[in-house]
């Protein structure tokens, strides 16, 4: 079945031209959302679940932008809570692309939640998020290469690449490990 994306009753798709490298810049994104009563645990603080679902739904938009295609979760990388968020805070999803590779990409995530009453920001965790874009046919197809702009932004790509290479071969021992 074809992915809503390309309904026809949704505006056009025209994939990103994949000769043409982006910059962390041009996709960046932060989402923000005030946390209610219906997001809450037993202990009434913010269900990580919640913040979870934030995180991957925030990671895609980087990741659309980059491609201009539909995109699947592969892959997200350790999640540890740092604080907790309250209801009434606002929670920030800061969303920027670290890495591209052939058809994957990783955005790097940090959650913040700001504590409305008195404007202190807490940090709640960071995360990797790796997605895929996908094709008509829902395979895995070519997206843009990533642009760095200033040394900066080389080491975080670089450092992306790196810990990319480790976590393939870690998955692949442990895949041989239970197959
Ligand atoms: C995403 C999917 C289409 C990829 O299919 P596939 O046959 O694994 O495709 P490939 O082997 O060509 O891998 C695609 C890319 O993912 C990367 N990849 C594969 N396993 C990975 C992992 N564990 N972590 C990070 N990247 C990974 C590959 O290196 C490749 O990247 P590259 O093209 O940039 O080099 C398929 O795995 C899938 O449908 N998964 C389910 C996705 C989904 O439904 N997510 C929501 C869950 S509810």
């Amino acid at each position: 079945m074809q992915s809503p994306f390309w309904n026809i009753n949704r505006p056009a798709v025209i994939p990103a031209d994949i000769n043409v490298p982006k910059t962390i810049a041009e996709t960046a994104s932060v989402t923000s959302r005030l946390m209610e009563v219906l997001d809450s645990n037993n202990h009434g603080n913010v269900h990580g679940g919640v913040i979870m679902r934030m995180v991957d739904e925030s990671a895609a938009i980087v990741a659309i932008k980059h491609s201009r295609r539909p995109v699947v979760t592969k892959r997200i990388d350790q999640f540890t809570f740092i604080a907790p968020a309250y209801i009434g805070d606002v929670v920030h999803i800061q969303c920027q692309m670290n890495y591209v590779g052939t058809t994957s990409m990783e955005v790097g995530v940090e959650v913040m939640a700001e504590s409305l009453g008195t404007g202190e920001m807490r940090r709640i965790c960071s995360s990797q998020v790796v997605y895929v874009a996908l094709n008509e046919n829902g395979r895995p197809t070519p997206v843009p290469p990533l642009k760095a702009t200033t040394p900066e932004e080389n080491t975080r790509i670089q450092k992306a690449k790196a810990r990319r290479e480790r976590t393939l071969q870690l998955e692949k021992e442990l895949d041989s490990e239970f197959h």
